[in-house]
């Protein structure tokens, strides 16, 4: 596994009003911790969702072909989600986005740059996050499959959100980004 430096999150100012859907919401379920009751929380996998804390509503589901009518949520967020999904499937996991959030509603995502392998034998590429919320800090990392087919940074998510119809409303970059979208 190859560790890269520790990143800091800052969520302390995050303020969502209303419907949130978080996309991957299992494992530590960042977002869920936040904003709790006013979290669904979907993720293919049982185990992930079941680690999390509870609060949020949570619901085995796929980001690629989610369950829910059209126009639902207010916020959809993805919380280093997309890092673990196939860049093959990008495209229909944000157009799924797009669909379930309301007119104007918004999409808020954070992930990490993730280079071209440089170091022989490592195949596992963990990000390690220093998050701070207004009421904890969270010390965790998160790792993916490191090969060239994962190579992304913030430029390659900002053309396909924008090919998929979102408008960009705020970019942060760095080695971990975030980016605030709108339908
Ligand atoms: C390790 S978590 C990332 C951090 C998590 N959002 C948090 O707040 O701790 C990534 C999650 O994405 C989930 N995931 C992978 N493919 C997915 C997909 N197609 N749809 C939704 N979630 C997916 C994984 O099962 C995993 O639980």
């Amino acid at each position: 596994m190859y560790f890269h430096k520790e990143q800091k999150v800052n969520l302390q100012e995050l303020n969502c009003d209303g419907t949130i859907l978080d996309i991957g919401g299992g494992g530590e379920g960042v977002i869920g911790n936040i904003f709790k009751e006013k979290v669904i929380a979907i993720d293919p996998r049982r185990d992930e969702l079941e680690e999390a804390l509870e609060g949020p509503v949570k619901l085995v589901m796929d980001a690629r072909n989610m369950d829910f009518l059209d126009n639902m949520f207010d916020y959809v967020t993805s919380f280093f989600t997309l890092m673990y999904i196939a860049k093959k499937d990008h495209k229909k996991v944000l157009q799924e986005m797009y669909r379930v959030l309301k007119p104007n509603g918004k999409v808020m995502i954070w992930d990490t740059c993730i280079p071209k392998p440089f170091v022989e034998d490592k195949d596992i590429y963990v990000v390690q996050l220093d998050i701070s919320t207004k009421d904890k800090n969270i010390k965790t990392g998160y790792g993916t499959k490191w090969s060239e087919e994962k190579i992304q940074d913030i430029s390659y998510y900002i053309k396909l959100c924008e090919d998929v119809g979102f408008s960009i409303l705020d970019r942060k970059e760095g080695e971990i980004f975030s980016i605030v979208l709108q339908k």
